[in-house]
């Protein structure tokens, strides 16, 4: 931490004032006018419909999956969340030192709290003022993560954007200075396939200038019994994470699937580097999706592929990077090699 004579008079003005701006005018919420995206009846009548049957996993956070989400990052099998939070606290002082001005924190997602807090304490300690600006899709969310946040931390600024990703960091770009610095945490980049992967990032790289930064979590590949536990729990968590889909078609489209006749199963897949989770059926039967006028034939065995989860060596990270038009600065390992944060820099045009 720098010591107080080496912060600029400006700076500590600054402090002084924000100390006692209320925590609500220290909120400010844009909402992105565009198109709603394709609704969950359009995309289970056609992943329903395909061969082999699918369903998107964006789906699955409801107000019972993202709760399960949770319950999942808490169990002793998902390495993930406590991997990623152990190099957070031993890194976040040394993250929040590589800027030498007040930081924009730019946060894709904010689901992710207690580990953003990590660095929000970290910048607020370097920094004496900070602008976090999450991007999430929900409007709720957002809202009562903020609210938590300003409370907590009176020399927090918070710049809300409700909707897509790409908007948001459009927005942001135009209108929060540099640094700022970009988290996606919790290797969601693991939903994407690697194509997309880095068709993503190129649209971030595409608002940085050369001081931001990207941080981002990115799960390791590893062995097969490790990856396939951290993807179908012993209590049988993730399982119902899964399954959570099938009864949010009952609840939203009047649909009767018999949970009992489905089960979760994590496949790890070497030749591709990813993790797939499949809802299995376990007999021959019939659904009925009411809302959607839809009967869905299953035959015993048939999967509906619900989640990919890609993992990366060392070297795809750095293709990632590339690819992206970005370089790895640097990369943090927790103590047991199994997970990755990385300091992704715009690369010299
Ligand atoms: C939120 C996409 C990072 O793939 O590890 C956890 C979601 N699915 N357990 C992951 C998930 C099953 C998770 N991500």
């Amino acid at each position: 931490m720098g010591c107080p004579s080496h912060r600029s008079p400006n700076r500590l003005r600054s402090s002084r004032t924000m100390q006692n701006v209320p925590a609500r005018e220290r909120l400010q919420l844009i909402s992105a006018e565009e198109p709603p995206s394709a609704g969950f009846g359009d995309d289970v009548a056609a992943g329903l419909a395909a061969s082999p049957k699918r369903l998107a996993c964006h789906w699955f956070y409801d107000e019972v999956g993202s709760q399960l989400f949770e319950e999942i990052c808490e169990l002793p099998e998902y390495y993930l969340t406590r991997c990623e939070r152990s190099i957070l606290e031993e890194r976040a002082a040394e993250i929040a030192s590589l800027f030498d001005s007040p930081a924009t924190l730019v946060e894709l997602g904010s689901g992710s709290a207690s580990k953003t807090r990590l660095l929000i304490e970290a910048f607020l300690a370097e920094h004496r003022r900070l602008v976090f600006a999450p991007i999430d899709i929900s409007e709720t969310m957002l809202e009562s993560s903020a609210r938590r946040l300003l409370d907590a931390y009176p020399r927090l600024e918070v710049r809300a954007f409700a909707g897509r990703y790409e908007s948001g960091l459009e927005h942001f770009a135009t209108h929060q200075s540099s640094p700022r610095l970009t988290l996606w945490l919790g290797s969601s980049v693991g939903n994407l396939d690697r194509m997309r992967a880095a068709r993503f990032l190129r649209a971030v790289r595409g608002g940085m200038e050369s001081d931001d930064r990207l941080l981002i979590g990115i799960d390791l590949r590893k062995d097969r019994a490790t990856l396939e536990q951290a993807y179908d729990d012993a209590a049988g968590v993730t399982a119902r994470f899964d399954l959570n889909l099938l009864e949010r078609t009952n609840r939203e489209l009047d649909a009767d699937f018999d949970l009992s006749g489905f089960e979760h199963r994590a496949t790890w897949r070497d030749d591709l580097g990813r993790v797939e989770s499949h809802l299995v059926s376990r007999r021959d039967q019939r659904v009925r999706i009411e809302a959607l006028d839809l009967d869905v034939d299953f035959a015993a065995g048939e999967t509906i592929h619900t989640e990919n989860s890609y993992k990366y060596s060392h070297d795809e990270i750095d293709w990632l990077a590339g690819a992206s038009g970005m370089e790895r600065e640097t990369c943090w390992l927790d103590a047991d090699g199994l997970y990755s944060l990385n300091l992704f820099a715009p690369a010299p045009a």
